[in-house]
């Protein structure tokens, strides 16, 4: 294992995603708190999480929920006040759970002071440059780039006359990174949160912060290939500068982690994910990469994908494994149309805990939350609002943890902020803990597994069967212990060949009737089956 041995949290850990907003109300106003959190802090250690990433809970006037911050150094009052934090980082670590901040370094909120001072004049106007400002282009706006959300990145502000540039809402303003001055500021704010405490950050659309200086139009979305290679608003070599020195900032203190979002277009671009890690130890810990989110449900997509992320993976770097997050679709409603949604969850459930790489749990997963239908009338996401009826937005993948089946769901005694999902009745943590069977259960075996051996948390990764057939199998192997890995994302029974003649004992299965001496030379694996397999009896 790296570091001598020694169980690096971020590293051999298993991360949990939390969206406050929805986690846990605990003074019924509808919305999740921190005090709510702090009161689910049992639950998360019982289902042995390391640390929790938490989206975003600085003052923010909300229009994109959090991801539009007025001040870096301050707490929402909807989510509780800094002591409230400070309790929760206490809890969180008295119990060995990090808490990793969300720290979205490409814009802020026009409400920012810093903000309302740079579009407040043109000209000496020390905190102007901290922004992106440009004059109009022969009466026009200065480029074509896109807003990510919809419609043109640049708006015009009448009163000094100039464009500001945004890539996400026209409330997101965003940063020059170009100007040192704002780089101190800013990364005096993240210093902030480091001397309190936080064990990390989750680093927002970070592979955005920096334009092209010379404003080079984007090639136009239809010209795939170079759209592919050269956006002038993405992956530019400033960004990367600027992780290094934000890597410095992290390395001043002791065991803390900068994970990147790192959003490529088309989506999930190994590639470009991998190169956020630098050579290992120079740039960030752990870098997100979508790809196995935007794959159909079948082993052979599976498999290439999983080898062309580890394909990238610099010789000191580690992988990150991400089945779901708060922009996308919960996962049991990507794996493919039709039956068999939970055994496809339990499947994907033992890949994302013995994969090579730290797996992210988004919260509600472990019970296999789905998507909530959202009416018009009760959709919050702004990019839902422009794109209804096309596109719904983000919400339904948002919506309130399901702890029982009491009124809503257990979440709040009030109208919660987002519709809880019909399904709570019967899909909820109380049941599913009382179920051996359940997703919840198969998570939290998964999770000890993980933990207790280090094959899975720290080993080698070796593909056994590329997902011919619809059955994935790999071997995860540290000194002189083995653990294979079988995965059958089919409906049909597969007999395989492991080519070993060992016999071997079966650590985990989802089937739980399955018995436990198996022969690897004639393996039947029962349909939709995932099975852990270990070679010391
Ligand atoms: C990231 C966040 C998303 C947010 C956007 C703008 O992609 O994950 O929720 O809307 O950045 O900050």
């Amino acid at each position: 294992m790296s570091n001598n041995g020694k169980y690096m949290w971020w590293k051999h850990g298993v991360i949990y995603h939390i969206y406050p907003l929805s986690f846990y109300d605990s003074n019924d106003d509808g919305k999740g708190d921190i005090p709510g959190i702090i009161e689910k802090l049992d639950y998360l250690s019982g289902l042995g999480i390391d640390a929790i990433w938490l989206s975003p809970i600085y003052t923010s006037p909300m229009v994109d929920f959090g991801y539009d911050v007025s001040n870096y150094r301050e707490i929402d009052p909807v989510f509780g006040t800094i002591n409230d934090f400070l309790q929760l980082l206490h809890e969180a670590h008295s119990r060995n759970i990090r808490v990793i901040m969300d720290m979205i370094m490409n814009h802020t909120s026009h409400l920012h002071p810093w903000f309302q001072e740079s579009r407040s004049s043109r000209y000496y106007n020390p905190k102007r440059n901290w922004y992106i400002w440009h004059s109009p282009k022969n009466g026009r706006k200065p480029n074509r780039w896109k807003s990510a959300f919809g419609g043109s990145a640049w708006e015009y502000d009448k009163s000094t006359k100039q464009y500001y540039l945004h890539t996400f809402l026209k409330e997101q303003p965003d940063l020059n990174w170009w100007n040192t001055s704002m780089r101190k500021a800013f990364f005096d704010d993240i210093e902030f949160w480091l001397k309190l405490g936080v064990d990390g950050f989750r680093f927002d659309a970070i592979n955005m912060i920096v334009k092209d200086k010379k404003l080079r139009n984007n090639p136009l979305f239809f010209d795939y290939f170079n759209y592919k290679k050269k956006l002038a608003t993405r992956n530019q070599p400033g960004s990367y500068s600027i992780i290094k020195l934000l890597r410095k900032l992290l390395d001043k203190y002791e065991n803390k982690v900068g994970i990147g979002e790192i959003y490529s277009l088309p989506p999930g671009n190994s590639k470009i994910s991998a190169s956020y890690l630098g050579n290992g130890n120079d740039s960030l810990h752990l870098t997100f990469d979508f790809s196995l989110i935007f794959r159909w449900w079948n082993a052979r997509s599976y498999y290439k994908c999983i080898q062309n992320w580890y394909d990238h993976i610099p010789d000191k770097g580690w992988p990150s494994i991400v089945l779901s997050n708060h922009d996308l679709y919960r996962s049991i409603n990507r794996f493919g149309i039709g039956l068999h949604k939970k055994e496809k969850a339990k499947v994907a459930a033992v890949l994302l805990f013995t994969l090579r790489g730290t797996p992210f749990i988004y919260y509600g997963e472990e019970l296999g939350m789905k998507n909530t239908k959202i009416a018009r009338s009760c959709i919050k996401d702004p990019v839902g609002k422009r794109y209804w009826p096309f596109y719904s937005g983000r919400d339904k993948a948002r919506t309130p943890m399901q702890w029982n089946d009491q009124q809503n769901a257990g979440f709040t005694n009030a109208k919660p902020w987002l519709p809880i999902n019909k399904d709570f009745i019967e899909n909820n943590i109380e049941k599913q803990k009382d179920n051996n069977d359940s997703l919840f259960n198969i998570y939290k075996t998964l999770i000890y597994l993980r933990k207790k051996h280090k094959p899975l948390n720290a080993g080698d990764w070796k593909p056994l069967i590329y997902g011919i057939k619809g059955v994935l199998a790999y071997s995860r192997e540290f000194e002189n212990e083995t653990i294979i890995v079988v995965l059958n994302f089919t409906s049909a029974r597969k007999n395989i060949n492991l080519k070993m003649n060992e016999e071997m004992k079966i650590l985990f299965s989802t089937h739980p009737k399955r018995s436990n001496k198996i022969q690897l030379e004639n393996l039947q694996i029962l349909p939709f089956e995932a099975t852990l397999i270990e070679s010391r009896i």
